[in-house]
């Protein structure tokens, strides 16, 4: 048999998927947000202008889409943002902000582990011309109320760090580079990357740059005086809303289109891909995909499989809906197979959940099924039942059986399991 592409998945149960997609969407609506969605093809222009070109996503990972002759590049969108961002000029939206979330596939080619896939989900959830640090607070808060109310999850931690002006990170990589400059024996990737995308280093995991870097200036002590009040605001709000969060000053994000507040929310029961929602603002992406004018935004997307891999661990405490109760037809001899097809069908036409065995099995066989399957009631019928007019209905729980008129058969079955 063939085999699934690697670092894709089937999802063979939606329990948890639905539960989450059905929270999420009552979450954001009740904060005022609309659902969009925007194709999975899009230019591969649209991610190379604004994530940027030395960022691992546009360099190493974009699954690019046999175009045309003479059309444009295009590809499956490795993120939402900039696809949003498009639909928003593309559309004329006048909405300001516009309050709009999609949840949808995601692919990136990249070597797939636990809780990282080529294909994933993401729920993105933007916030286009917000350019407030008040309203970054309150969207950091919503996100964190969505987390431990909605979702009831307890062990994760808010990392939060803040990039400034483009002046700002001018001045911090200056500073950056001077240090590096002094270091001896700096890990390879680190030198790479100092010459190529340097605040891209500290995207750099392993132990080993790590170390290298423990000693490097701190991008907030770079920042200029309109910039440190507002990360001083963002953090006082922040506790004055009672969100806690903890500095985490190598957090650069693995875009290019962020500036100011960025955060990610991680949990150490993911493993080592321990990050499950990440966001930030991004004022110039506008600029980046052509426009003339910043439309200062605000957004953060949630890594649907990794929130699943958390709420799969909990599953005891979350309300996931119930399966209503279940009837099956059990027909004792072919005979009674219509009789048994039509009774489900009244059954199902009042509401009432019923599968009726069709396949012609053992009485034995088909009771072991109704059992498998989680049946309330069955519903016998035999010869003897089809000739006297009645059904025999057996509580699988109790293993009562007794005997029902047909004619009283919806009016039974329904008073028991409603
Ligand atoms: P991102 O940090 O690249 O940000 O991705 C957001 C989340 O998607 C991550 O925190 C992670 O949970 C999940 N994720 C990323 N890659 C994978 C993967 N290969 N397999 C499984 N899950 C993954 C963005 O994409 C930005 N667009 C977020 C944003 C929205 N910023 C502003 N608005």
């Amino acid at each position: 048999m063939l085999q699934r592409i690697r670092g894709t998945q089937d999802f063979t149960d939606l329990t948890l998927f639905n539960f989450l997609s059905a929270v999420a969407r009552a979450h954001l609506t009740h904060y005022g947000f609309n659902e969009v969605m925007t194709p999975i093809l899009e230019p591969t222009d649209l991610f190379r202008r604004s994530l940027g070109l030395n960022t691992d996503v546009v360099t190493k990972e974009m699954f690019t889409v046999k175009a045309g002759e003479n059309e444009e590049a295009i590809c499956l969108r490795p993120e939402a943002t900039a696809s949003i961002m498009r639909a928003f000029f593309n559309n004329g939206i006048q909405e300001r902000p516009w309050r709009v979330f999609s949840l949808g596939p995601i692919f990136r080619h990249e070597r797939p582990q636990k809780g990282r896939y080529r294909q994933f989900h993401q729920l993105s959830i933007e916030m286009i011309g917000a350019g407030t640090i008040m309203q970054d607070a309150e969207f950091i808060a919503m996100l964190d109320t969505f987390i431990s109310e909605n979702l009831r999850l307890d062990s994760y931690a808010l990392l939060l760090n803040f990039l400034g002006t483009a002046e700002d990170r001018e001045n911090y990589k200056r500073a950056l580079y001077a240090f590096l400059e002094k270091q001896d024996n700096l890990p390879r990737a680190i030198q790479e990357r100092k010459e190529t995308n340097l605040l891209r280093i500290f995207d750099l995991k392993d132990e080993e740059c790590k170390k290298a870097l423990e000693h490097a200036p701190v991008l907030t002590d770079s920042l200029c005086a309109e910039s440190r009040a507002e990360w001083d605001n963002l953090r006082s709000l922040l506790d004055q809303l009672s969100i806690s969060y903890v500095h985490d000053p190598r957090l650069v994000r693995g875009l290019d289109y962020y500036n100011k507040t960025v955060f990610e929310f991680s949990s150490l029961d993911l493993g080592a891909q321990n990050a499950f929602c990440g966001g930030g603002r991004y004022d110039h992406l506008s600029i980046a995909l052509g426009e003339k004018e910043p439309v200062p935004s605000m957004g953060a997307a949630f890594g649907v499989e990794r929130l699943l891999m958390l709420l799969e661990a909990r599953k005891d405490k979350l309300a996931l809906p119930q399966k209503p109760p279940l009837i099956v037809l059990i027909p004792l001899a072919p005979e009674q197979q219509l009789l048994a097809l039509i009774a489900a069908q009244e059954l199902r036409a009042v509401g009432i959940c019923c599968e009726a065995l069709l396949e012609g099995a053992s009485v034995k066989s088909m009771m072991r099924r109704a059992n498998k399957l989680g049946a309330q009631y069955t519903i016998l019928m035999g010869e003897d039942e089809q000739k006297g007019n009645y059904i025999t209905l057996k509580d699988m729980v109790s293993g009562t059986e007794e005997k029902v008129k047909q004619g009283d058969m919806v009016e039974q079955v329904k008073a028991r399991v409603s």
